[in-house]
This record gives C-alpha cells, structure tokens and sequence, in this order.
C-alpha cells in the first residue's frame, strides 16, 4: 500500500472520461492551503493535493486540522461554460460525490449533514469549502477527509470528530480514495449544467443523517428548533416547527438535540 500520496498511484485508477475531464493532478509535501493555491496558481481542471496544511481554511472562516501525512486535503479548480443556473447546490452534489465515492470504496456507515459535512455516527469525517475564483462560472472546490488521523496526533479539535481508520480499524490508501473521490466528482461536474432538481433532491435523502431528528438551527443570530425535514429542490434545509409549519434555510448551523 502507497503511504504517500502519489500522481502516478492516483491516475492509473483514473477511466478516461476522469482523466479527460482534469487538466493535472499536483502533488505537495506542504502548502498553506490547496484551496489557496487553486485559487491563485491553479488552471482549470488541476487538482492540488497537499500531505500537510499549514492554514487549512475551514468554512466560517475557522481552520482545518491538517497533520501531515495521514488525511486527503483537496482541491480542484472547475470552469464551468456559464453560471450554471443552481451554483448554490454545487457544494451538496460534492457531498453527494464524496458519500458516494466511499462506498465505491466498500466502506459504508457515513453520511451528509446539511449543508456540508460527512459525518459518521454524530462525528464529522470531513468538510467541503467551495470558494468562487472572482467569476461566478468557475470554482474552488475544496475537500478534506479524515483518513488516517488518531485523536493523539492532533491538538483538540472544538467538535466531535472522526477518521476512517478509528471507523475502520485499518491504515486505508489515500491514493485508491483520491482517485474514487476524482471519479465521482468529475462525472458530478460535466452533468452539473443539466441538473435533474428531484433527482438530486432523491439522491440526498438517501444520505441525509438529520432527516426526521431533532435539530436546532443557527442563522445568523436566529435560532430555531423543529424536526428536520430533509432538503428542498433548491438544496435548502427544511424544518418542521411544532405547529406544523415548514420553514427553509439557505445556510446556517445546524446541531441535533439530544
Ligand atoms: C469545513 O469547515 O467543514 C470545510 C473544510 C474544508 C477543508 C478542505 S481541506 C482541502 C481544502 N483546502 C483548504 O484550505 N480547505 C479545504
């Protein structure tokens, strides 16, 4: 098993359309951010990988933990043709990419939580940063996935977390789960433009870990409680109040009351 990430172990796993679709797969000992890079130094189609983060850029403007060697900090930078007309769920259909290239993998058990996060059993198991590089039609999309991080190798991190080797048991090859990330994401991509809304809005709740709990959401200096009620077509949280009532939310912080 390749411990190190590697360009050659990642693009032998590529099909064609994948490899078609990117530009060049770059590989990093440290960076500050791949994000960062994408954004300033990435063409269309390059993939920037990064064994360390040493500002790893969080959503809300917080850091992400990124130790070196042991996790996937990703990032690609797409150019779309035009706006395309539902940007605001590109950042759920990465999720989706993302839930569904593990199970490529043949590991099971994980989640979404709206509106990007990976979770598995109430812990987070990775975040999605989608940053716009000025003009709307093109994109940073950046991934991280705790792979191989143990709770000794990192400073405290301020929510509950977790990594598919504390699920899994094993050291798993972050080359095979690249390239099945690449995969599903470059496929999400090219079809983006053409987005069915109910299908895509069908292929969430087959993910989604709020469905039917209940949650308390956060938006802006708002909060409101109700049970979750999935996402709408327009990729927004719904939320069922006492009374019946369905609200939506377009961003905001959710968390489970227990
Ligand atoms: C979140 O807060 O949940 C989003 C985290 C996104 C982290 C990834 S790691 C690769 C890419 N580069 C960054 O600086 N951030 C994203």
């Amino acid at each position: 098993m390749h411990n190190k990430l590697d360009e050659t172990a990642i693009c032998t796993r590529l099909d064609t359309a994948t490899q078609a679709g990117l530009c060049k797969i770059h590989v990093f000992q440290q960076l500050d951010s791949t994000n960062r890079w994408c954004l300033q130094e990435g063409q269309c189609g390059d993939v920037c990988l990064a064994e360390q983060q040493t500002a790893g850029r969080g959503r809300c403007g917080r850091q992400w933990e990124s130790p070196a060697g042991s996790n996937v900090y990703l990032s690609l930078r797409w150019c779309f043709a035009h706006v395309p007309p539902h940007l605001p769920l590109l950042s759920l259909v990465t999720g989706l990419a993302v839930a569904e290239a593990l199970e490529d993998c043949a590991l099971a058990g994980h989640g979404l939580k709206w509106p990007n996060d990976l979770y598995y059993a109430d812990r987070k198991l990775g975040g999605i940063l989608l940053e716009a590089v000025g003009s709307l039609e093109q994109v940073v999309i950046g991934i991280g996935l705790n792979v191989n991080m143990l709770p000794e190798e990192v400073a405290v991190i301020d929510q509950p977390w977790i990594s598919l080797r504390a699920i899994h048991g094993d050291r798993l090859d972050r080359n095979v789960l690249v390239a099945a990330i690449l995969r599903r994401l470059v496929t999400q991509l090219q079809e983006f433009p053409m987005l069915d809304m109910a299908r895509f809005r069908q292929d969430w709740q087959r993910w989604d870990v709020l469905a039917g709990r209940p949650v308390r959401v956060l938006s802006g200096s708002q909060v409101s409680e109700g049970v979750a009620y999935g996402v709408d077509t327009q990729g927004q949280l719904q939320l069922k109040g006492a009374d019946g009532s369905l609200r939506t939310f377009s961003s905001a912080d959710v968390s489970v009351r227990m």
